[in-house]
């Protein structure tokens, strides 16, 4: 058991599993792009330590780039707005592969996804590591998913808490008081 901040964490998932199940993502997506170069943009900050081990995995040429969001709440009637951060690259006829660390509600993925293909890639495809089923609130097609997982709060392999837990090569779960 660990402790962050306020609150205890369980093991959940050893790194051992996270990285063979990353593995299996790689090969699939190498059989996928064979003879192509695709365009990893991996969403900061949860999903650097995903993507660090999948591209290791690769077998076919890939370039990776990087992007962050913010979200504000604009006006009252237009609500939230979610900006790109941070993407230098063109995404115009790339084959676009977002990493991200996780897919809890959906909504962050689908304001990333309407405003990539606003940049016209000649494709576009989802790896996720984890998802939450039980929390999506917007149908959100994942082509590469490494776990369901269940709705809790989870720590570790990317995922911090209030900033904390990245660093663990492990998956926690928050322990129920
Ligand atoms: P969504 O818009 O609800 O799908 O949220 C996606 C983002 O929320 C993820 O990219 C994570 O950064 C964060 N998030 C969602 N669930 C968790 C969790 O269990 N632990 C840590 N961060 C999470």
């Amino acid at each position: 058991m660990i402790k962050l901040h306020d609150k205890h964490f369980e093991p959940m998932l050893k790194n051992e599993l996270i990285e063979t199940e990353i593995q299996r993502m790689a090969t699939q997506i190498s059989q996928d792009y064979a003879g192509k170069t695709p365009l990893f943009i991996a969403i900061l900050n949860g999903s650097f330590m995903f993507a660090a081990q999948l591209m290791k995995s690769l077998t076919i040429p890939a370039e990776i780039t990087f992007l962050r969001v913010s979200s504000y709440q604009a006006t009252s009637s237009t609500g939230k707005v979610l900006e790109l951060l941070g993407l230098q690259e063109s995404v115009e006829n790339r084959e676009v592969i977002v990493l991200e660390d996780i897919i809890d509600t959906g909504l962050t993925m689908e304001k990333i996804k309407e405003q990539l293909l606003a940049k016209n890639p000649s494709s576009f495809a989802l790896a996720s590591l984890f998802h939450k089923p039980e929390a999506l609130k917007t149908p959100i097609e994942i082509d590469y998913l490494g776990f369901k997982i269940e709705n809790k709060f989870v720590v570790g392999y990317g995922l911090d808490y209030d900033g904390l837990g990245r660093n663990l090569s492990d998956l926690y779960v928050l322990k129920e008081e």
